[in-house]
């Protein structure tokens, strides 16, 4: 089964499961369809992280996720006034050095079963063959026009000055070309071959800082995967450049030595997670970032009695505010997840992102792709918020060559005897930890189905700003009043990430495509 936002991409991987691949080949088919059929969040230009695990008990963490280019610097997105430019957002100095392509094959690499040709075939099939847009796609890409159309893109995606129309073809021969090159050269063709080339290109014509040289020194790095436990179940989770399994990790922690669940939606509840968040939240801002530049307290972060001593400092009737705790600090949606499982109960939970809709903005002429802006999940300036309002520190500043930290969370859980239980992540920037947090905690805690606990409504506190987001409606109001009697700013606004999970039942799996998001879907068989 897979579970991904693209109906025609999850088929693709199902395709590969079919012709006899394992988790892997099917997750890396799924990967560069979704670069075809959902080029809003999948991608070749953007990167991501992979957690692996085998039935025979290998687990693996991949991070491919993208480095800044060599001439990259501390305050490059600092203008002359002090103030942060929006050069990290949108245009060709927004960009990482892509990792994606890198990624995908090295997993398929170390773990797959089938020839990366038959793999990709389903995805070159898409882009070269076409496929119908529907209205999910065409209102994605309506609204990304001013990012879009400024760049050679504008010629794929606005033809007529307007989106492809619902249920017409979209066809794209130049990505269908650049993948057939990876199906015939490996990761090799992105990195030092042609692609490289046009990208070198188009980036020293427009002014933007990707070399060749950066190509070609792009390398995805095998981690040792985080484990931790919850009331019981393992978790199998991403370690820094993410920050993703860490903060997860310490969320949970923490919620389990604050003591038993109160009953789903309740304020005490709510209060819990908030608080729980809050603090995992705390370190995650100041502390993590790029292991191989920054020395991260990963053991500490991740340990029970550190997160008994963080439950100790939660109130059970009132909020504490974020300046009581992050006196370090001063002052003061577009990524794509999937899971799948194979016959054999291999599974793999992917997520990968260009972080905006559509990445900079910056297609690649004549390969067919965007480039991610990535750049932006560094700390433009210590202390100023970035696109998802997080004020992070010195542990993430910019240096040639570091990775960006990152909130994606593919996750795996096992059950109490070991056995393989859900596989999950999401997209929406820091709001991925507490949606990936807050399925797991439903289904573990509150013992939902996984519909349940997907459609369930979330809830979001990243520290800074110091706020309890509660998704529209979700929440009775007498909840929300006594929230904000404990002294919570809450506010309601629709929408805390968005997953694709899947999860073992009786007799076989269940899987399930958030609907916070249009145009996904999990297939199986
Ligand atoms: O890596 C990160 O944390 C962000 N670049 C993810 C961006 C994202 O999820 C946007 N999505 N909806």
């Amino acid at each position: 089964m897979v579970a991904s936002d693209a109906s025609l991409a999850s088929a693709a991987g199902v395709e590969i499961l079919k012709a006899g691949g394992n988790a892997v080949d099917a997750a890396v088919a799924t990967g560069f369809a979704l670069a075809v059929t959902y080029p809003e969040a999948g991608n070749l230009g953007g990167g991501g992280y992979m957690v692996i695990r085998m039935a025979d008990g290998r687990v693996a963490a991949l991070d491919y996720r993208e480095m800044a280019p060599l001439a990259a610097t501390r305050d490059m997105y600092i203008g002359p006034d002090g103030k942060v430019t929006g050069e990290s957002l949108i245009g060709p100095k927004a960009s990482g050095v892509p990792g994606a392509v890198a990624g995908m094959v090295e997993a398929h690499r170390k773990f797959g079963a089938l020839p990366l040709a038959r793999v990709l075939a389903p995805a070159i099939r898409l882009a070269s063959q076409g496929f119908p847009v529907d209205s999910a796609l065409a209102r994605s890409i309506s609204n990304a026009k001013y990012r879009i159309e400024n760049y050679p893109g504008k010629a794929v995606f606005f033809p007529n000055d307007a989106a492809p129309p619902v249920a017409s073809r979209f066809v794209q021969p130049a990505l269908a070309h650049t993948i057939q090159l990876i199906a015939d050269s490996g990761a090799a063709a992105f990195y030092r071959g042609s692609i490289a080339d046009t990208i070198a290109a188009q980036m020293q014509r427009d002014g933007g800082l990707i070399t060749k040289e950066d190509l070609a020194r792009y390398r995805p790095d095998w981690r040792e995967p985080l484990r931790s436990t919850y009331r019981g179940y393992s978790l199998i989770s991403m370690p820094p450049s993410s920050s993703g399994g860490t903060t997860i990790t310490e969320t949970l922690n923490i919620l389990e030595a604050y003591g038993p669940a109160a009953r789903f939606g309740s304020a005490e509840r709510v209060h819990a997670v908030a608080s729980a968040s809050q603090r995992a939240f705390i370190d995650r801002n100041s502390k993590l970032g790029d292991p191989a530049f920054v020395k991260i307290p990963l053991a500490q972060l991740t340990s029970k009695s550190y997160a008994r001593a963080i439950a100790k400092t939660i109130s059970r009737d009132h909020a504490d505010p974020t300046s009581r705790f992050a006196s370090g600090i001063r002052e003061g949606n577009e990524t794509t997840h999937y899971s799948v499982v194979d016959r054999f109960g291999n599974a793999v939970a992917t997520t990968t992102t260009l972080n905006d809709l559509y990445g900079s903005g910056v297609y690649v002429r004549g390969a067919g792709f965007f480039l991610n802006d990535e750049m932006d999940d560094f700390t433009s300036k210590p202390g100023t918020p970035n696109m998802f309002g997080l004020i992070q520190g010195e542990a993430n500043a910019i240096a040639p060559g570091k990775r960006m930290l990152s909130a994606m969370s593919p996750t795996i859980v096992l059950d109490p005897k070991g056995q393989l239980l859900l596989i999950a992540g999401d997209r929406g920037g820091p709001r991925i930890i507490s949606a990936t947090s807050q399925v797991i905690l439903n289904i573990i805690d509150h013992r939902m189905s996984l519909a349940d606990a997907m459609n369930a409504p979330r809830i979001h506190h990243q520290s800074y700003p110091d706020s309890v987001q509660l998704e529209t409606g979700g929440f009775d109001s007498a909840v929300v009043a006594r929230l904000a009697r404990m002294g919570h700013f809450v506010y309601e606004k629709a929408g805390v990430a968005s997953a694709a999970a899947i999860m073992r039942v009786k007799g076989g799996y269940e899987g399930f495509d958030d609907r916070r998001t249009r145009g996904g879907a999990a297939v199986g068989y």
